[in-house]
């Protein structure tokens, strides 16, 4: 890897831990003015401070983000789909490369639709943005997306996302967690980040979920409603950052969780 597509990763993933906790707040892109997402503007701000980069559009970017903020970016380059149209594996590169550059981004990030009728597009897309991004010592975020049908996270699906994914030049992916999740790492030879997917029933269960990811080799998380459309979202991500990049047990991560509460 060239100096600057290092330099870019080490930003992304803790160099001490390896790991890294970055907060979505990309939803609107094809979602719209999602629940607690309305102004990401006051979402993220008790929240960037615990946060390794934050996942976003161009135009929440220069619309509701500081400037002078101190944390990476990983810009959500893909879209052109929404959850009103016929397709939302319809997707494609929506924001270029010089852009990326010129908004001083850390990353950028795509989804793909794998076993959908938009597949070959958004595939050849991800091989688009990877060459665009090695030109620029950019690295690429692919997002395995499943649109509608959540059903599909099992190991054996998103195995295949995954490894296609790596297998095409993305230097790191985004996926789900699913049983059999350890299968799904082993077999993809770049850095795995989970995404949380819709809120779970309780805190605690989201706080399962990251534990387990990682204990069965994620490197991180790339999480949004289960921190942010939380009541308690600064004790949330608080503790996240504590399994993430401190191993600690879910116990010790509800610990935390709590205390914050009661801080408020
Ligand atoms: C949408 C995305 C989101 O960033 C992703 O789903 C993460 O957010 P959440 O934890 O809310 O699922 O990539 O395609």
């Amino acid at each position: 890897m060239d100096w600057g597509m290092n330099n870019r990763m080490a930003k992304l993933f803790r160099p001490d831990t390896g790991r890294a906790v970055w907060l979505a707040i990309d939803h609107g892109y094809f979602l719209g003015p999602v629940s607690k997402l309305e102004d990401p503007g006051r979402t993220i701000k008790p929240l960037v401070e615990f946060t390794d980069a934050l996942m976003l559009t161009r135009g929440v970017l220069r619309n509701c983000v500081s400037a002078q903020i101190d944390i990476p970016v990983i810009l959500r380059v893909s879209g052109g789909n929404s959850i009103a149209g016929p397709a939302l594996s319809n997707e494609g590169i929506q924001t270029s490369m010089e852009e990326a550059i010129r908004l001083n981004a850390s990353a950028v990030a795509i989804s793909i639709y794998v076993g959908t009728e938009h597949e070959h597009e958004t595939l050849m897309a991800l091989g688009q943005l990877v060459n665009e991004g090695q030109r620029y010592g950019i690295p690429v975020l692919a997002v395995t997306a499943v649109g509608k049908e959540l059903e599909k996270r099992d190991a054996r699906y998103l195995g295949l996302c995954c490894r296609i994914a790596a297998e095409l030049g993305a230097q790191a992916v985004k996926t789900y967690y699913c049983e059999d999740f350890g299968k799904v790492v082993k077999a993809c030879p770049v850095p795995l980040v989970i995404a949380g997917g819709p809120k779970l029933k309780t805190e605690v269960d989201a706080l399962k979920l990251a534990h387990d990811a990682i204990k069965e080799g994620a490197r991180g998380v790339d999480m949004g409603r289960n921190i942010w459309q939380s009541d308690n979202a600064v004790g949330m991500i608080k503790a996240i950052r504590g399994i993430v990049h401190d191993g600690i047990a879910v116990k010790e991560a509800i610990k935390i969780l709590e205390g914050s509460k009661q801080k408020k």
